[in-house]
């Protein structure tokens, strides 16, 4: 398959952790995957890791909180491949631990806002304008349960309102989409052994890439404008 037919996929924040657990399953997949980093040299060690194993990747610094680097690097991306196929919004901060809603850290909550949300949605709105030329795309937005109305509870008000915000922006852009070739989804890897969960799991983030990834390569006809976990729609 020559590089104008492979399929390209883009994720944020795929340095490591998840999103570099799923940069490796879409590439074993058979997919072009751009690894991207806010740190260059991040991206870059990754990207040389998968490429050791033979897997055609590459490299690119973006800051979601950053428009400009948003713009740069979808770009850069779209016209180097001639193509942009799939979006993982895997990018993310937690950093209100325990914080509650009555006794709110406003800077960290507008900081979290500020990625986990208007990042998100920033890389959507370049990335859905380059689908939407080949009338395909996959965009897959990694929630959180935390993020779920119908179990919410106290504590981490911030990462648990970025993630409701996230879930509805994602419901919100797949109707929009919807008949377009441009599915847009939202899925929860659940809890995994990353920085961010400080070890409170054993859970691997390659347990938590597996609906990602399925998402991601989505059969025209299988599910759309939904929200899932475990492959079955979620009703958040
Ligand atoms: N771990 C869990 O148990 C769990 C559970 C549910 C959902 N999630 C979600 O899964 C996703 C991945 O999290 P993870 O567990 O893999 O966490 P992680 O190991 O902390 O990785 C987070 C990634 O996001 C990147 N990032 C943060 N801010 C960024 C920005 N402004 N621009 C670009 N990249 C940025 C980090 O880059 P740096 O290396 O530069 O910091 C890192 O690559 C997140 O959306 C998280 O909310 C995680």
């Amino acid at each position: 398959m020559s590089m104008t037919e492979t399929k390209i996929a883009l994720i944020t924040g795929a340095n490591r952790g998840l999103g570099l657990a799923i940069g490796r399953g879409l590439a074993e997949r058979g997919l072009h995957v751009v690894l991207t980093g806010r740190n260059q040299s991040a991206a870059e060690a990754a990207a040389a890791d998968l490429a050791k194993d033979g897997l055609s990747v590459s490299a690119h610094q973006l800051d979601i909180t950053d428009p400009a680097s948003v713009v740069h690097a979808i770009a850069s991306a779209s016209k180097r491949f001639g193509r942009l196929d799939v979006l993982v919004n895997n990018a993310g901060i937690a950093i209100d631990r325990g914080q509650l809603a009555s006794s709110p850290d406003f800077e960290k909550v507008r900081a979290t806002l500020e990625t986990n949300i208007f990042g998100a949605w920033r890389c959507c709105a370049a990335a859905i304008a380059e689908m939407k030329r080949n009338n395909y795309g996959r965009v897959v937005n990694i929630t959180s349960h935390l993020g779920s109305l119908s179990t919410m509870a106290d504590t981490n008000v911030a990462y648990r309102v970025s993630k409701a915000g996230l879930n509805a922006l994602t419901r919100v852009l797949a109707a929009e989409l919807a008949g377009t070739g441009v599915l847009v989804n939202a899925c929860s890897p659940g809890r995994m052994n990353t920085r961010m969960a400080y070890g409170e799991t054993d859970r691997t983030p390659e347990d938590g890439a597996d609906t990602p990834i399925w998402l991601a390569t989505l059969p025209d006809d299988g599910p759309t404008g939904g929200l899932f976990a475990d492959r079955k729609p979620l009703d958040w």
